[in-house]
């Protein structure tokens, strides 16, 4: 037996020592008994982290949407798959069944299939939290095409760069979104981003607002009245188990983001695991994970892992604090929600409008809360466990990434002991090390270090679409051997994790990746600007804010910096999203620079976060003279 569903700490403790000690027997015993294959595997699993090159379940044949979808038919037919709730409250929430859910994915495929779309194109999806999101996502998993989800609240000129490093063929929109009180062009921003996309063929627009929208003749195409015309029924195309699945953009350290490529079978199998132990889904459970599908959470827990445990799961279109900040609590409320996965962001933000918007629902269904993105604060967590769960309902702090696939440090609630800001324990699978700086492994406990992971698992991504190379620079060339995941961790004296943060050039504000150098090259673009330098800074409700260390160009005018510091949030929203824009902008004479010319963003975080007592070591400076001048103009 493969110990699909962990009950216990000890049954933990067992099925972790078997996942290590023999990874190949336990994960395929677990893929073996709880999915449908076409054709079974020749290899479990093939690696090697030099080159580096991973296969799980080589030779495999499979559909996942046969695993979300068809398998569930006769079972599950008329069970709920996915529950839309609408940004309005006043409008109806929609419940799709599997059976709908099959028909419509079909329908959707076929309509790809009209249009060319293939196994292995790509399509990209820019469409707000509406079942198209879903139904699109799994129509191009059922034909093979890889999806390319951007997330709707990105820029024309973020999403003309992710067009066109995967050259997509297609792009699925709406005719506009709803986001609280306002509405949102959507296809004003495709029209722009698509100015300089060469190899879009078509654009599918999906009605949602009844905007008036233009239709460029020949290559835009209402998604409806297709759809009306489609056939229900849709053959799955036959995948290999290590077919790309999708590609998913996420920030990194230099300017271009990075297109994670994630395959079919291994991404399955662990998604639908984690989903399984870590929100201990039992068949009847209405689950909902608040994220988008834009980010890489929507797409393995809201999407693929609960379709394929054939569970009930919950899409929200809205915002929190719409029409008020108890929206949420009305929402477990109104569907009995029993698993809620949200980010600290969120939580963050709701704790600080006070009990009131809590109090006044009924929270007695929550069994399970969740949370992702970013460190949870003490405080944070503790609101969530008082207020929210009642103290009866334990938070799994769940540790992964865009890069991961799925959860790999976690509590598995009722089983695991859990403490606050520790996401504790790694999930079956998983071999975290903790590295030191001369890339050395620091064994034992109360140990802070580098966090990497020492041997493969089924849903880590396989490359950066179009450039392995940076892959393997990125993430397997810090440590020997060892993937990378950028984080600090420390492990304290019963072996639980606490991840301490970033320790790249990346910097997570309210859960969202930013990469420190696209955000410089849009600062830089306005003509004022000589140059850049952005960190991170502490905030009550986003954990970090963006702060902007800015030298403008000595032209010998006055300059209102007033206007200058608008008109650089006014680039930075038109080249990466709203998300990106800077809390805070000092206007300054030079940057503490290393002499191989590396801004040493070190000293700049103290500055930003006045934290200024201990800068640290500053003799490897080439301008130590620079440091006091910025300190005094930040006070
Ligand atoms: C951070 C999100 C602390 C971390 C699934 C990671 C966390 C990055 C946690 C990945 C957590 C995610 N505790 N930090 N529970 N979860 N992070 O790719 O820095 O959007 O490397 O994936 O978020 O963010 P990504």
């Amino acid at each position: 037996m493969s110990n699909y569903h962990i009950k216990n700490l000890e049954e933990y403790f067992q099925v972790y020592r078997k996942s290590v000690r023999n990874p190949e027997n336990f994960w395929e015993e677990i893929a073996e008994e709880h999915f449908l294959w076409r054709k079974r595997w020749d290899k479990v699993l093939d690696w090697d982290f030099t080159k580096p090159e991973v296969k799980w379940f080589e030779g495999a044949k499979l559909n996942i949407t046969e695993n979300c979808i068809d398998r569930h038919l006769v079972t599950r037919g008329n069970k709920t798959a996915i529950l839309f709730e609408p940004n309005n409250p006043e409008e109806e929430a929609q419940h799709i069944t599997y059976n709908d859910l099959y028909k419509r994915v079909n329908k959707f495929a076929n309509v790809l299939k009209s249009k060319g779309i293939k196994k292995g194109d790509r399509v990209c999806i820019y469409l707000p939290m509406i079942p198209e999101l879903a139904i699109s996502v799994l129509a191009c998993a059922r034909i093979g095409a890889i999806h390319s989800v951007v997330f709707a609240g990105f820029s024309s000129n973020a999403l003309a760069t992710r067009i066109n490093d995967s050259e997509c063929k297609m792009v699925i929109t709406s005719d506009g979104s709803y986001r609280g009180n306002k509405t949102i062009d959507l296809k004003g921003i495709v029209d722009e981003a698509l100015r300089e996309c060469p190899t879009i063929e078509n654009v599918l627009v999906a009605k949602r607002i009844n905007a008036n929208i233009q239709m460029k003749v020949g290559r835009d195409i209402w998604l409806q009245p297709l759809l009306n015309e489609a056939s229900e029924d849709c053959e799955a195309e036959v995948m290999d188990a290590e077919d790309p699945l999708f590609i998913l953009y996420t920030s990194g350290s230099t300017g271009k983001p990075k297109g994670m490529l994630h395959t079919t079978a291994g991404y399955m199998v662990y998604t639908a695991y984690t989903f399984k132990n870590v929100f201990q889904y039992k068949e009847n459970d209405v689950y909902w994970c608040t994220a988008d599908i834009g980010w890489i959470t929507g797409h393995s827990y809201i999407v693929y892992g609960p379709l394929a445990n054939g569970a009930t799961t919950v899409m929200f279109e809205g915002v929190p604090s719409y029409p008020d900040y108890g929206r949420f609590w009305e929402i477990v409320e109104k569907h009995k929600i029993n698993q809620f996965y949200t980010a600290p962001t969120a939580i963050r933000a709701l704790a600080k409008e006070g009990l009131s918007h809590v109090d006044n629902h009924d929270l007695s269904s929550l069994k399970i809360l969740g949370t992702v993105g970013e460190p949870i604060n003490e405080e944070a967590w503790h609101w969530y466990d008082d207020n929210i769960g009642k103290r009866k309902s334990p938070i799994v702090d769940t540790w992964w990434q865009t890069e991961t696939g799925g959860i790999m440090i976690t509590p598995i609630p009722f089983s695991t002991p859990t403490k606050p800001t520790y996401a504790t324990l790694p999930f079956p699978g998983i071999q975290p090390a903790l590295m030191d700086a001369e890339g050395s492994e620091i064994k034992g406990n109360q140990v802070e270090g580098r966090l990497c992971i020492k041997f493969p698992w089924p849903s880590m991504a396989r490359t950066i679409w179009g450039n392995h190379q940076r892959y393997k620079d990125t993430y397997f060339s810090s440590f020997e051997n060892k993937y990378f995941t950028g984080d600090g961790a420390l492990r304290d004296e019963v072996g639980y994790y606490r991840i301490t943060g970033r320790v790249d050039d990346v910097i997570i504000v309210s859960g969202h990746n930013l990469g420190t150098a696209p955000i410089e090259d849009a600062i830089n673009e306005h003509p004022a600007v000589a140059e850049s330098a952005i960190v991170g800074f502490p905030h009550d409700i986003k954990g970090n804010a963006l702060y902007g260390y800015v030298i403008l160009k000595d032209t010998g005018e006055s300059r209102n910096q007033e206007n200058v510091r608008k008109e650089i949030n006014q680039i930075i929203t038109e080249q990466i999203g709203p998300i990106a824009k800077l809390d805070k902008i000092q206007f300054t004479q030079g940057l503490p620079k290393t002499r191989s010319g590396k801004i040493m963003r070190r000293i700049l975080r103290k500055i930003a976060s006045k934290d200024i007592s201990n800068l640290g070591d500053t003799s490897t400076l080439l301008n130590p003279e620079v440091v006091q001048g910025i300190i005094d103009e930040a006070l």
